[in-house]
């Protein structure tokens, strides 16, 4: 198997959801980078489980240890590791599934790729909770970001198919994402939230689950990062948001809807503002080209409803080869998308700064 990935920057993750440890290795980081370990907590937090009536119970504290490359509160420039120990796993929900695969999950083809002999507890290394060492890597590089004046934020555009406002009405600036950023769960509308979670709620309680859009804004990328074609900003980014679990679609800029548009509507117009080229309209999403061309780059991702539901479902039992339906016991969120916020920005903010690098 695989888990590496980059160019200038390289992440090598590992780990399992109900193993020792979870964790993430970082090759290419410049030295001598000031890390500021509480804003780090503060990422990790948002994507951690046990949090309101909207995710599971599982409490994890998601504490990152830094095992190497950080030295008197900088990195050193070596390789740069992170673990994250699991605390709170309860295996035994899961010897239920060892054999009764779970439709929409990596069970199947996980047992077929790895020959039966992966850690299926807890989905082993197809767990949404290898995405916290993606938020710890993430948070590293928001922070080098910063020290040339990149940010990054996103919000909840839809959840369980309630809109929530979106970049293509409320342009991103940095007003925009300093509100979003004052929230625990960023949305554009909040007066939109209350039917978000009730649409949640809803599902949970029907014993199944929702999915949802996450939109996303990178501020103040100069002009002129990427390449024409298989190094385009976004091949790059698309990587790494695809590596995400339960991301199953990706669009820039008015994505989709260009498709409607005429080119008239669809370029977007150049224009000098105090000394510098802007364009008056961003349905490319900051990006023509591949390029990164100086407006903010937008995309979305849409997040496919959490697969295990407590709802009987048909499905195989693999030590049989015979039909057989499944209930999922163990803790599930009804809907992950308010905790793939922060894995996103976090995707986005590695693929930046191997850009830039
Ligand atoms: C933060 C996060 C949490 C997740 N939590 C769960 C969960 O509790 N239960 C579940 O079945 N899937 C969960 N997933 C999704 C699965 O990991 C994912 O759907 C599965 O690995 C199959 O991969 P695919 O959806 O990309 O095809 C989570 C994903 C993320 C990003």
């Amino acid at each position: 198997m695989n888990g590496i990935w980059g160019n200038k920057l390289e992440l090598s993750l590992f780990g399992e959801s109900h193993g020792t440890a979870i964790g993430i290795t970082i090759h290419g980081l410049p030295s001598g980078v000031v890390l500021d370990l509480e804003a780090i907590d503060h990422q990790m937090a948002r994507r951690r489980p046990g949090q309101g009536k909207l995710t599971t119970s599982r409490g994890e504290t998601d504490q990152v240890e830094i095992v190497s490359g950080f030295f008197e509160g900088k990195t050193t420039g070596t390789p740069l590791t992170g673990i994250i120990r699991n605390r709170d796993t309860r295996s035994e929900d899961y010897d239920d599934v060892r054999n009764r695969l779970r439709p929409g999950h990596g069970d199947y083809p996980g047992k077929i790729r790895y020959g039966g002999h992966e850690d299926f507890r807890g989905g082993g290394h197809f767990s949404g909770r290898l995405t916290a060492p993606l938020v710890f890597a993430g948070a590293l590089a928001r922070q080098w970001l910063a020290g040339h004046g990149v940010r990054i934020g996103a919000h909840i555009q839809e959840m369980g198919g309630v809109p929530g406002g979106t970049f293509l009405k409320e342009p991103a600036n940095d007003a925009v994402l300093d509100r979003l950023s004052q929230m625990t769960w960023p949305v554009l509308d909040k007066e939109r939230w209350p039917l978000m979670e009730e649409s949640v709620l809803n599902a949970r309680q029907d014993l199944d689950s929702v999915g949802g859009i996450v939109e996303c804004a990178v501020l103040h990328l100069p002009p002129g990062l990427g390449d024409p074609f298989f190094h385009s900003v976004e091949s790059r980014l698309s990587q790494l948001l695809y590596s995400i679990p339960a991301v199953k679609a990706l669009a820039f800029g008015s994505g989709f809807d260009l498709a409607r548009m005429r080119g008239s509507e669809a370029n977007d117009p150049y224009r000098m503002r105090d000394g510098a080229v802007v364009t008056t309209s961003n349905h490319n999403g900051g990006i023509t080209g591949g390029i990164t061309n100086g407006m903010p780059v937008i995309f979305r991702v849409a997040v496919k409803p959490t697969p295990s539901i407590g709802r009987p479902q048909d499905t195989i039992d693999y030590a049989t080869m015979k039909d057989t339906q499944l209930e999922i016991r163990g803790r599930h969120d009804p809907c992950i998308v308010p905790r793939v916020v922060p894995v996103v920005e976090s995707c986005a903010a590695l693929a930046m700064m191997d850009l830039m690098l």
